[in-house]
């Protein structure tokens, strides 16, 4: 039995379960480059937002309730099935970017804390969600591609957050600084690699939060890091240590990561109050 629930949700009663015949069949969807239109831009500012204080920097959100009254009309039923999800997850078609996770708030408090700058870099926000991590980062002055397995969290949470913390801003500064794309890791990996033919193009950073859950996806992540990150770039992995229910461990991960993809791995925050949540540090050997 293959079971998907997370640990810190399972406390919560929070657990789907799939067979492993469910599992063999998984169609996991292309990669593509979305872009976010005009009137959802004026559409944005009539959203009520909420807001995410860290050090000098303010993080506006909007509530996926509000926003999908405005976004999702046409797909409401979409949201009535993740809704209606005894776990966040429906392996393959939703993968659980609607909500905000907690290692998402771990992770920024951590660059925060740690003053990493972020101007004039390129940074992937991998398994974006909400997307405040890139937006942390974009912020500060960083030019950030949004990743996320669905359109629909990219157009209903992704793009009306990234758009509510632009104020006065046009949508030339925002196709300057923003990309977004949806689908699996190992299809948008395929994709970039269209373009991302030389060193430079590569990202000086990339950020995951929450992502590590399925060890079956583990190599599409060590991958997508092993080929899109600079040589002399840094990735930061914010999860649970363990996925209970699930299956996936940062244990396993790292130990992928430093042979697969000849990476250095370290854990550079962890807090055992709860579920106990980690932050790993990955560079290349000699990057
Ligand atoms: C648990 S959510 C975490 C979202 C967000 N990073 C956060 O911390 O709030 C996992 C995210 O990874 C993305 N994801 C999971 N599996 C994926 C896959 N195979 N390909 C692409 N994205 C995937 C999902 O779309 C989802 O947004």
């Amino acid at each position: 039995m293959f079971k998907f629930g997370f640990s810190n949700d399972q406390e919560e009663g929070s657990e789907c379960q799939a067979d492993d015949s469910s599992k063999a069949a998984l169609n996991w969807l292309d990669s593509e480059e979305l872009y976010p239109t005009k009137s959802q831009w004026e559409e944005v500012k009539n959203l009520p937002k909420y807001r995410f204080d860290i050090k000098e920097c303010t993080i506006d959100f909007v509530s996926v309730k509000d926003s999908v009254n405005v976004f999702g009309k046409e797909n409401v039923d979409f949201f009535k099935q993740t809704e209606q999800l005894n776990s966040d997850l429906l392996p393959a078609k939703y993968e659980g970017g609607l909500k905000i996770w907690e290692c998402t708030y771990a992770l920024i408090e951590h660059l925060a804390k740690e003053d990493i700058k972020f101007e004039g870099k390129q940074v992937l926000d991998l398994g974006c969600g909400a997307g405040l991590l890139g937006i942390f980062t974009m912020l500060d002055g960083a030019s950030v591609t949004f990743q996320d397995y669905n359109t629909e969290v990219i157009e209903w949470v992704t793009f009306p957050n990234i758009l509510a913390n632009l104020p006065g801003k046009s949508m030339q500064d925002l196709e300057k600084r923003c990309r977004f794309f949806k689908g699996d890791w190992a299809s948008f990996l395929d994709l970039s690699l269209k373009e991302i033919d030389s060193e430079d193009k590569k990202y000086d950073v990339i950020l995951s939060s929450e992502t590590i859950y399925n060890s079956d996806n583990h190599w599409k992540l060590v991958r997508v890091l092993k080929s899109l990150l600079k040589k002399s770039g840094v990735a930061f992995i914010a999860a649970k240590t363990f996925y209970f229910g699930v299956g996936g461990g940062l244990r396993q991960f790292e130990k992928l990561l430093a042979e697969e993809g000849n990476m250095d791995v370290s854990v550079c925050w962890k807090c055992s109050d709860g579920v106990q949540r980690e932050i790993l540090k990955v560079q290349f050997k000699n990057g």
